[in-house]
């Protein structure tokens, strides 16, 4: 399966291989991050994002194949994300898929981004449905059962801001450097946690809905509040994410496990970018295992956007029968519980 990712700032190809439910190979995973370009302006600018996807995919397409050492008529399918995200990026790299699908014969299949985070824990280890998923990343923060490549069950999502783009606000607050989630992790291990007291919205309510916005504002007031150490700062920001997202995805541990009393030793995985973090999967980690439940935290590449997820997701849905015409629609939202009636929507044209 060759896969195709352009839905935000890297301009990503990939090839894997494998069958449901995993563990699947990677033959090649080509990723061109586009930070230098977004870099002077503090974040993802949209018009300078589709034009580069436009301008390098072609030929990150190409690195793709001649790593794997496939050639296109060897690949069964292409898949590529299709949404969500930025539309115009989304454009570029499922009507390239397109164009090769219909140059070289073969079946296109439209993915959602989101499913290939969700779905990459199997990739990776083969992990089998149904699992409970942790998706924190830059525009989604949200608890769901896996059942399916398509079938998902919602626990709760962010009433405001999403993991991810609450660290790059706060990166932004504190100045330092864009990519900002990284920049807080390296500034945050080298701070005091306990320095500045900030609020843990939502916090041993009921429910595994987040929010993230009370916090951002508390920043902002410490920030402006006068000279604040950077470090403990982000230490402290950090620290009141980690709380937050323990004691959410706690509440869905038991949701899952009400839901699915059947299975004996579940799994919890975390996906999307703020994954990578390994202070909150650490901590995480110990949740997972006080609830008697197995962890599964993909490596950091693969944690962030890459076509390898998307691929493997393609792949998922191929395997069970699945292919989209080739006038399926980008979409700039897709929500992934409605992941399975969102394609049957765009099978018909609704798109
Ligand atoms: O999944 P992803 O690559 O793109 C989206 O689909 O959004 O996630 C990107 C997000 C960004 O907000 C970035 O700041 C955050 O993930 N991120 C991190 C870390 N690495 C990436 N946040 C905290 N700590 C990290 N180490
Ligand atoms: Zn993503």
């Amino acid at each position: 399966m060759l896969g195709i990712e352009t839905s935000c700032d890297e301009t990503a190809a990939a090839v894997v291989r494998g069958f449901p439910p995993g563990p699947g190979e990677i033959l090649a995973n080509i990723i061109f991050s586009q930070t230098e370009a977004h870099a002077p302006y503090g974040g993802v600018v949209p018009e300078i994002a589709s034009r580069a996807h436009m301008e390098i995919l072609d030929g990150v397409v190409e690195q793709a194949l001649k790593d794997a050492k496939v050639s296109l008529a060897e690949i069964d399918a292409i898949a590529a994300t299709a949404g969500p995200g930025l539309i115009g990026g989304v454009m570029v790299g499922l009507t390239t898929a397109k164009a090769l699908a219909l140059g070289a014969g073969k079946p296109l299949i439209a993915v959602n981004h989101l499913a290939g985070h969700a779905l990459t824990a199997r990739l990776t280890d083969g992990v089998a449905f149904p699992y409970l998923l942790l998706l924190i990343s830059g525009g989604h923060c949200q608890l769901l059962a896996v059942e399916g490549p398509d079938r998902f069950r919602l626990y709760g999502t962010t009433q405001d801001d999403a993991a991810g783009e609450a660290f790059d606000k706060v990166a932004k607050l504190l100045r330092l450097p864009y990519p900002g989630g990284p920049n807080v992790e390296v500034a945050a291990a080298q701070g005091n946690a306990k320095r500045y007291p900030l609020p843990r919205p939502l916090l041993g309510r009921a429910g595994a809905d987040f929010s993230f916005s009370g916090l951002k504002t508390a920043m902002r007031q410490l920030v402006q509040s006068g000279a604040v150490d950077v470090n403990d700062a982000a230490a402290s920001f950090q620290a009141a994410v980690i709380d937050i997202l323990c004691d959410r995805t706690g509440n869905a541990l038991a949701l899952f496990g009400r839901d699915f009393p059947e299975i004996e030793t579940p799994s919890l995985v975390v996906a999307g970018g703020v994954a990578a973090n390994v202070a909150i999967g650490s901590a995480l980690t110990v949740l997972a295992e006080s609830h008697d439940f197995n962890i599964r935290i993909p490596p950091a590449r693969l944690c962030t956007d890459n076509a390898a997820m998307i691929g493997w997701a393609g792949l998922e849905r191929f395997a069970g029968g699945a292919a989209d015409p080739i006038d399926v629609s980008p979409r700039a939202r897709w929500p992934l519980e409605r992941s399975g009636s969102g394609e049957s929507d765009q099978r018909q044209g609704a798109g």
